[in-house]
């Protein structure tokens, strides 16, 4: 299984998203890829932001090897499974799958797998406090409870 999580930046939401979903793969010994990168290439090679990053160590995640990426076309190609955080980025990936010739991925919006056929989205925390980001981790810890779930029932 090979997932992406992508969120608008790849500084905030989506390499949250991601630690969360590596911590539960590693823990139930899963050998899942998972993956995040943004629909923007302004934060390329940087760090989460200090708030994500200190939100995820305060539940003892590390997400400070991570460095931000752009999504490119043959995301569409290697995985399995794309997260979009919020129905902009949900979108833009759709317009990306276009391009590319017999795309393999399935596009989801990740809440949906919290709260189904709802497409809610996950807020952008950036221009806030951490509290948003606290209410981001809550939410992605929710949703990667559920899609680890659902996964291995389909996988058995
Ligand atoms: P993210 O948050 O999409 O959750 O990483 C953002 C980060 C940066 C910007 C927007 C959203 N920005 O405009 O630079």
């Amino acid at each position: 299984m090979r997932i992406l999580m992508v969120c608008l930046g790849n500084i905030c939401r989506s390499p949250l998203a991601e630690g969360i979903l590596k911590d539960k793969v590693k823990k139930a010994g899963l050998a899942w890829e998972v993956d995040s990168a943004g629909i923007g290439d302004w934060h390329t090679g940087e760090l989460p932001d200090k708030r994500s990053i200190s939100t995820a160590r305060q539940y003892g995640i590390d997400i400070t090897d991570q460095r931000a990426r752009q999504i490119r076309k043959e995301d569409l190609l290697h995985f399995d499974l794309i997260l979009a955080m919020d129905d902009s980025n949900l979108r833009q990936i759709q317009l990306l799958a276009k391009q590319v010739q017999n795309p393999k991925s399935q596009v989801e919006m990740i809440l949906n797998y919290l709260t189904p056929g709802k497409n809610q989205s996950v807020p952008d925390p950036y221009y806030g406090g951490l509290d948003g980001f606290e209410k981001v981790f809550q939410m992605l810890d929710e949703a990667t409870d559920k899609i680890v779930e659902r996964v291995m029932s389909y996988e058995v």
